[in-house]
């Protein structure tokens, strides 16, 4: 997710040689109707491959010609690894090459189907299986339509609702929650919609400048193009998130969130269409409840998003610093306790910035950002925790820079992000709990036995409490947020058994943790566990009874599902992979 500045491997070293706590509870510690025998009414679920009405390849090719040639049918990205997948040898140089590219977004973001999040490929076709394992379609999207406009959109929805396939909207492969994949969908493959441009906006809450940014542009083009005019835009922390997709739909975090807000907090409008195949632009005034659902509500729910307009910001100096000590004795976590009391007042200077705790007892800062501030004001926000370090002889390394643009502090602080090779939990840890001394305590404990668990956690302190210019429906809870959690065990490639571990030691030991500080609190609904006990309420709080009515209005059929998604609870997958109706 975020840049260390330790490489993966050292990483995992740490991780190895912290304690592994394993339990050995039941892969059914996912809401226990997620698996589900085999539905024999077909009627009540999608057609499925296989299946008398999944449509034969003549009508693939017919429907294929009303979209000007636009479907691509699935060659799963790791063919050449196997024997197995017909019209495709087994290559060992190009699996050498697929296994050396595994680790960059770019070589899953090219593809129309390979998600970043490998569980969710569920080994269909493995780059790091051995060469007779299966090589199969499986858990990928068998076709994808290569959009360019609404048209395409339309087309798409048209054909799945006609022929009862489950429809997936895929941008880059990104999620964390399986959304951007589906074993017998159709998708509407969004990366190509490349257009954006600058405009002066003028409207009821917000005159300026914005951009108006296509579905399939990256954070990392939006921020260049914004940069060129002296201006920056809220985009993610990993520059190939796509902006305008489940990011921003999300909520969206941002080393800007500190000056600026979420980025769904940015929305000024969404061209979308809907799950009736409308065409509206829905902003704060026009389509507002659908204006309100779409900024932060989550992606892939209530409609197919063709483009969004967003405020942008004036570019200015800006200062960042690192900062990392390891210390094998509990006074380690006695300094974390102090740079945790002295946070508040980082953030309330404007500064944001990503701390890492990590096996061994590593303390990180790998990016900081002040705007309009200088090194020596960070240097000066931090001065509690660089006071205590020097007091008790821990050693520390402290590396302060000033940079002419956001953009430089940006690039150089934080060059590449990895796929993120993890199994995935988090929470929104609120600032209610920097009140007292004992909950400043707990909280130190929760993180303390998380990470003598072989826990690692990454989080992004920014304040997120400003109210938006227009009401939005990010989680409530982010108004009194402190720090986001992005909890994590490292995925290993060659042994699922451990995944599964590992997965639930997350569900059932970690983000437990951190859960009981925070009894009826809020996880970002991007970067959270998938198997979260507490769906939907974490992940929606109260928004969710509004969020569904919403959803009802603008896609009565269900045309959008998705893995944590609004309107999740109605359908369920089945054990061979096809989406079924909850119910009778
Ligand atoms: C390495 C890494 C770093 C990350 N860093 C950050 C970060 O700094 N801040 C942060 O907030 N998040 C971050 N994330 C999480 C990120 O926001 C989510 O993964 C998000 O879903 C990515 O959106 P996408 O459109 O790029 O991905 P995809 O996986 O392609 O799509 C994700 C979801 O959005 C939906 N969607 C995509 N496009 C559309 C559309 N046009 N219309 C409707 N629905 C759509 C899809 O249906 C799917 O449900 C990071 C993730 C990774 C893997
Ligand atoms: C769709 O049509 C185009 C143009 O004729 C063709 O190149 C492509 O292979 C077709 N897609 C499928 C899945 O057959
Ligand atoms: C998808 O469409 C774009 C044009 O919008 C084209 O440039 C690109 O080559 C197509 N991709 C594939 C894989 O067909
Ligand atoms: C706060 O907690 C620390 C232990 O972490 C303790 O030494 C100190 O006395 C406490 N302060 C107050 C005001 O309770
Ligand atoms: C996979 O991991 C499990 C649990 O960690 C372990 O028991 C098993 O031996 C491992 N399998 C292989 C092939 O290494
Ligand atoms: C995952 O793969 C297994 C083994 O190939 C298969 O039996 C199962 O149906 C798949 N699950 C899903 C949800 O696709």
């Amino acid at each position: 997710m975020f840049e260390t500045g330790l490489s993966k491997t050292q990483i995992q070293t740490v991780a190895l040689t912290s304690t592994a706590i394993l339990l050995g509870a039941v892969w059914m510690a996912r809401p226990s109707s997620f698996l589900f025998p085999l539905q024999q009414h077909e009627h009540h679920c999608r057609c499925f491959p296989g299946d008398d009405c999944w449509p034969s390849l003549e009508e693939w090719a017919d429907f294929n010609k009303t979209i000007g040639g636009k479907l691509i049918s699935t060659i799963p990205i790791a063919s050449p690894c196997h024997d197995s997948f017909p019209g495709v040898d087994y290559d060992p140089d190009k699996c050498a090459q697929i296994r050396a590219n595994w680790e960059r977004p770019e070589f899953h973001i090219e593809t129309t189907h390979s998600p970043m999040a490998a569980l969710f490929a569920n080994l269909s076709c493995d780059p790091f299986t051995p060469r007779d394992a299966q090589c199969i379609v499986g858990a990928y999207v068998p076709y994808v339509v290569n959009a360019s406009d609404a048209d395409d959109y339309r087309k798409t929805i048209a054909f799945v609702k006609e022929r009862n396939i489950r429809l997936v909207i895929r941008n880059t492969g990104h999620d964390y929650m399986g959304k951007s994949t589906g074993a017998g969908a159709l998708a509407i493959w969004t990366h190509n919609i490349k257009e954006r441009s600058i405009l002066d906006y003028t409207s009821a809450g917000y005159t300026g400048k914005a951009m108006k940014i296509g579905a399939g542009v990256l954070s990392s083009e939006a921020i260049e193009m914004a940069k060129a005019e002296g201006l920056v835009v809220v985009g993610g922390d990993c520059p190939s998130v796509g902006i305008a997709g489940g990011y921003t739909q999300g909520g969206g975090t941002s080393p800007l969130s500190t000056k600026f807000g979420l980025a769904a907090d940015q929305v000024l409008e969404w061209e979308v269409v809907t799950g009736k195949g409308e065409l509206l632009t829905a902003t704060p005034t026009q389509n507002q409840d659908l204006y309100w659902a779409l900024s932060g509500g989550g992606g892939g729910t209530y409609g197919a998003v063709l483009s969004m307009t967003v405020m942008l910001h004036r570019d200015g100096p800006t200062a960042g610093a690192t900062l990392s000590f390891t210390e094998p004795s509990d006074k380690f976590w006695d300094m974390v306790k102090v740079f945790l009391m002295n946070l508040p007042a980082v953030l309330d200077a404007g500064a944001s910035l990503y701390a890492w705790y990590l096996p061994g007892n590593t303390f990180l800062i790998s990016q900081s950002y002040l705007l309009e501030g200088t090194s020596q004001d960070l240097q000066r926000l931090l001065q509690p925790t660089l006071k205590a370090l020097d007091e008790s002889g821990i050693l520390y390394t402290w590396e302060g820079h000033d940079y002419p643009t956001f953009q430089d502090a940006f690039y150089t602080q934080n060059p590449k992000q990895d796929v993120a090779e993890i199994n995935l939990g988090g929470r929104l840890i609120p600032r209610s709990l920097m009140k007292s001394n004992d909950s400043v305590d707990s909280l130190v404990d929760a993180l303390k036995s998380i990470v003598d668990n072989g826990g690692m956690m990454a989080t992004v302190c920014a304040d997120t409490t400003h109210p938006p210019t227009f009401p939005n429906s990010a989680h409530p809870a982010w108004r009194e947020t402190l720090f986001l959690v992005f909890l994590y065990t490292i995925y290993d490639r060659y042994n699922m058994t451990t995944n599964i571990l590992n997965k639930q030691k997350v569900t059932n030991v970690l983000d437990p943790a951190l859960v009981k500080l925070t009894p009826g609190g809020a996880v970002y609904l991007n970067e959270a566990d998938n198997n979260h006990p507490d769906w939907p309420d974490a992940f929606y709080g109260p928004n969710y009874p509004k969020l569904a009515a919403i959803k009802k209005m603008y896609d009565p059929e269900d045309i959008f599902w998705g893995p944590t998604a609004v309107g999740r609870e109605m359908w369920e997958i089945a054990t061979d992979g096809r989406l079924c109706k909850v119910g009778p």
